[in-house]
């Protein structure tokens, strides 16, 4: 539609337009202006919205907008319906109409790996009559996961838009479909011959303007969409197109179902491939599947593949790109490349014989709760676990999903024996969905809730803002042993061949009753127990005589005092000569460290006077665990590069995937300075579930941008 001369022309007209005052030349009449700042506009809105390649600033698109809009407001009798100031009209949709399509909108059938592939292959040519060693071109393309939508141009203009309903009548939608603009209103249809077209796609919502539509209705206390596809198909029935228009709704093509001439003769056959077709309606201006490699390295969203096995490696090569790209697909799909053959493979009254979906591996399954078990963390948080009948979901075995808090098992009303969706998305920890009620007998029991720790039978103690009850005796069995684990993990003293395992069995030995016994540990003895000799002893001896000489900062880390990150046990360490000059600091001195906050403060104070842990210090000294600042201890504490440089975070709420020490480490990696509570240098507050005030405080000063953990994630 746009040659390159054609782009250059509109590009300059729109500098023109931008930066000669309106009358200037002043021939230049009132109509002429209007229908130039409309073609400069439908251009750019092509460049960002189908392309995703904008040549202008969003400043300089907003003020040929505003231009227009203005003269629009000047002359209302040259407004037309397909100016681009007309996409989201203010009359409500009262009732929507049910409208026939073209030609019937099939479905697809399903494969699930090569072997299907290969099945759909074989049938594919003897439905088509070649030779079962014959090389058939397919074009395949992301399976989009959205709303189905059908659009209808008539003499280059929209004139409707429906949705699949059962396939042969669908509802209308046009005035929601106009505020999508990667949808044009106009087309130039006709230089290809085309009076009257029908196109089906899929209206989508990117997973990041997904996550932030969720948020602002957490925020607002409106009930959250379950998926993208949701509130995408809620979005296109919306009453209000301002609602539809707020959806951020974008939408790509993948046929040309039906093209006639000016007489109604069908003109499908001068397109002669799939291919082709999506290449003609690119070049229409319309978003479709794109053949170019993306410019971070990923693939390209369509391909055109020779044979079976090209077809094979290219879906495969998608389910492992799926997480990255930023709409929700939930498999490939693969079509014969030529019409004609298309035409020799048929139809059945379901689905086309010559296209198959390629379905990713399922990332939800449903399974039974057998019970609930409880765990003492290492801060004596009792963290809630599901107990699954294993089951396998995107590739891995699921039998143990926690259930995080109290208040997560009530909203979700799950109980035990219930069966449940379960669902893992990308390398994210899987999680419950829901419990499937539908499906309960009446056996179901309701999950009991401790008030005294499973472990050592004290009381539990929930402060009043938190999810979270805890176990206070610090002398808890189930403390110490996770203190042990996470001392020895990566994070903390990262000890080489002291995992989870390792630890529990010498606890169970009696060989661990506190940290110090890690640095005292008998060799000799380790070499004879089955599964270790001689050498794994040694290779631990030496892990552990490296740890000794760890960093201090580490060490405070490792000590699981509670809200005591990286972060902010790199602060204390660049303050301190030896970790235990700390037992001589009064509270306010640990106040006055930037970033450390009142509660933190607390917990460190009453770590450092608490004789015990004083005592294991000593005793780990004794045994050559370094205490003493080294040149490592006083480096700055936040990476120097990153995508968060020169921000200031915090998190808030219950994560779902991270715990808060996690994800204070990889902010900080990333190069943010994690702060202590919401003020008007915070500039990011990430929210996970049970946001309370800081949110709010957050909303209130206007200046923190609020992301959720799925954003973080990404961002890092
Ligand atoms: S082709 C006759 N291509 O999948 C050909 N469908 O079961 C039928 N879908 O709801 C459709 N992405 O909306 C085709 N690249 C794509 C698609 C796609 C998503 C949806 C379609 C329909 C379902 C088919």
């Amino acid at each position: 539609m746009y040659t390159p001369e054609a782009q250059r022309a509109l590009y300059e007209l729109s500098k023109t337009l931008l930066y000669t005052p309106q009358g200037v030349p002043s021939d230049e009449t009132a109509a002429e202006r209007i229908e130039n700042l409309r073609s400069v506009i439908r251009y750019h809105e092509w460049r960002y919205y189908a392309l995703n390649d904008p040549v202008i600033s969003d400043f300089e698109y907003d003020q040929l907008y505003k231009q227009l809009e203005a003269l629009e407001r000047q002359h209302p009798e040259l407004i037309t319906p397909d100016s681009p100031t007309q996409r989201v009209s203010s009359d409500l949709v009262e009732e929507i109409n049910q409208v026939a399509h073209l030609t019937p909108m099939l479905s697809l059938d399903n494969s699930y790996d090569a072997r299907d592939l290969l099945d759909f292959d074989t049938s594919v040519k003897k439905l088509a009559a070649l030779p079962p060693d014959a090389i058939v071109e397919y074009a395949v393309e992301p399976k989009f996961d959205g709303g189905t939508i059908a659009l209808v141009y008539e003499n280059d203009r929209l004139v409707r838009a429906a949705t699949r309903g059962n396939g042969l009548v669908g509802d209308e939608i046009t005035a929601n479909i106009r505020t999508v603009r990667s949808v044009p209103l106009q087309a130039p249809f006709s230089q290809y011959g085309i009076a009257k077209a029908e196109l089906r796609g899929e209206a989508i919502i990117r997973k990041d303007v997904f996550e932030k539509i969720n948020a602002a209705r957490q925020a607002t206390g409106e009930s959250l969409f379950a998926n993208p596809r949701n509130a995408a198909t809620g979005g296109l029935r919306m009453k209000d197109p301002k609602e539809a228009a707020a959806r951020g709704l974008e939408a790509f093509v993948y046929q040309l179902a039906y093209a006639a001439d000016a007489q109604g003769q069908s003109v499908l056959e001068r397109i002669p491939t799939h291919t082709e077709a999506l290449n003609t309606l690119e070049q229409l201006g319309f978003k479709a599947p794109s053949a170019q490699a993306s410019p971070s390295g990923g693939l390209p969203e369509r391909r055109l593949c020779r044979g079976i096995e090209e077809v094979i490696a290219f879906c495969n090569a998608w389910q492992e790109q799926r997480d990255a790209y930023p709409y929700e697909i939930d498999g490939m799909v693969v079509k014969v490349n030529a019409l004609d053959l298309q035409e020799r493979c048929g139809y059945t009254t379901h689905h086309p014989r010559w296209a198959v979906a390629f379905k990713f591996k399922a990332r939800q399954a449903t399974t039974r709760l057998r019970d609930v078990e409880f765990q003492v963390g290492k801060t004596g948080a009792v963290t809630p676990v599901a107990k699954l009948e294993p089951v396998q979901l995107a590739g891995v075995t699921i039998q143990n999903v926690s259930l995080h808090n109290e208040d997560f098992i009530r909203s979700k009303d799950i109980r035990i024996g219930d069966y449940v969706l379960v669902e893992r998305a990308g390398d994210v920890i899987p999680y419950i969905v829901k419990a499937l009620d539908h499906l309960r007998n009446g056996s179901e029991r309701p999950i009991k809730y401790p008030r005294n720790c499973p472990v050592c039978q004290s009381p539990l103690v929930k402060p009043e803002d938190e999810a979270i009850w805890r176990c206070e005796n610090a002398e808890c069995e189930a403390q110490v042993l996770q203190r042990m684990i996470f001392h020895a993990s990566k994070h903390a003293m990262d000890i080489e061949g002291m995992g989870e395992s390792t630890i529990t069995r010498f606890y169970q030995l009696g060989w661990l009753r506190s940290i110090a016994d890690i640095y005292r540990l008998d060799y000799d003895r380790i070499a004879q127990l089955e599964g270790f000799g001689e050498k794994s002893a040694a290779n631990l001896r030496k892990a552990i005589e490296k740890a000794k000489q760890n960093p201090i900062h580490r060490l405070l880390h490792s000590l699981s005092i509670h809200h005591l990150g990286q972060k902010s046990s790199k602060l204390l360490a660049a303050q301190v000569e030896h970790v235990l000059d700390l037992a001589a600091w009064d509270i306010e001195r640990y106040q006055q460290i930037k970033d450390i906050g009142p509660v933190l403060a607390q917990n460190v104070y009453n770590f450092f006077h608490n004789p015990r842990n004083l005592e294991m210090l000593r005793t780990m000294e004794a045994l050559g665990v370094n205490l003493r600042q080294t040149p490592e201890d006083q480096r700055p504490a936040s990476a120097a590069e990153g995508p968060l440089v020169g921000k200031t975070i915090l998190f808030t709420g219950t994560l779902a995937t991270l715990t808060r020490e996690q994800a204070e480490a990889r902010a900080a990696a990333a190069g943010a300075t994690i702060a202590s509570g919401v003020s008007k240098n915070l500039n990011i507050l990430v929210v996970g579930e049970k946001a309370g005030s800081k949110l709010r405080k957050a909303q209130e000063l206007g200046t923190v941008e609020i992301w959720t953990e799925a954003e973080f994630l990404e961002r890092i």
